[in-house]
């Protein structure tokens, strides 16, 4: 996007050009801004939820896991999280970002970029040459997102089955061995 359309576009959401961004660690005191960005983002609210990822991913000294936030002049703008994960499907170390979200005031002002480029950093300082996400098909602005940063379709294809229709797994339910 053209500089000029850009910062039209920031300033419809808000973002003032002296906002100023860091992209630091998760904190406790984050939490509740975090589950607001996200009620917001998925209209569902899911406090529990995110208490659990904040024990599992929130601890900066834990090996392997990344909870960032961009903190646009003193609050919480949004957040990325991600992990390695080692051999996974046969696959090297990887990085894997399994959760993005900018708080729609602050959009089109380069956060998600920036907190995915910290994330890539990390990344790359844990050893780690390859990042992946997957995405909800029918959600393209996170497509075109991770399109704008060079991702591309990897090699790997997803499969799932509804293990409550009858008839569709070989076996019926509670019949193996
Ligand atoms: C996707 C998202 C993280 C982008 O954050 P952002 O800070 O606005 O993104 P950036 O300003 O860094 O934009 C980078 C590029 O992404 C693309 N992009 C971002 N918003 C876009 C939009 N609304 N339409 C089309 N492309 C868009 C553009 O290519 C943009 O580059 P450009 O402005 O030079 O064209 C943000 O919109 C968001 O949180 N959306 C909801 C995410 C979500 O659905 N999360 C749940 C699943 S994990």
């Amino acid at each position: 996007m053209p500089a000029a359309r850009r910062q039209a576009a920031a300033a419809a959401t808000g973002v003032a050009a002296a906002t100023v961004v860091s992209i630091r660690p998760v904190r406790p005191a984050d939490l509740a801004q975090v589950i607001a960005i996200d009620s917001i983002v998925t209209g569902i609210e899911k406090a529990e939820y995110w208490r659990t990822i904040h024990r599992r991913y929130g601890d900066a000294e834990r090996a392997g896991r990344r909870f960032l936030v961009a903190e646009a002049n003193g609050s919480v703008a949004g957040f990325v999280i991600g992990e390695v994960r080692d051999w996974e499907f046969g696959s090297p170390p990887c990085g894997w970002v399994f959760a993005i979200d900018v708080h729609p005031q602050f959009r089109l002002a380069r956060l998600g970029t920036q907190l995915v480029s910290a994330m890539a950093d990390w990344f790359r300082s844990e050893g780690v040459s390859t990042m992946r996400t997957i995405l909800a098909r029918e959600n393209t602005l996170i497509l075109s997102f991770f399109r704008s940063l060079g991702m591309t379709t990897g090699p790997f294809i997803p499969l799932e089955i509804d293990l409550h229709h009858p008839g569709f797994f070989p076996i019926p339910p509670g019949r193996a061995a």
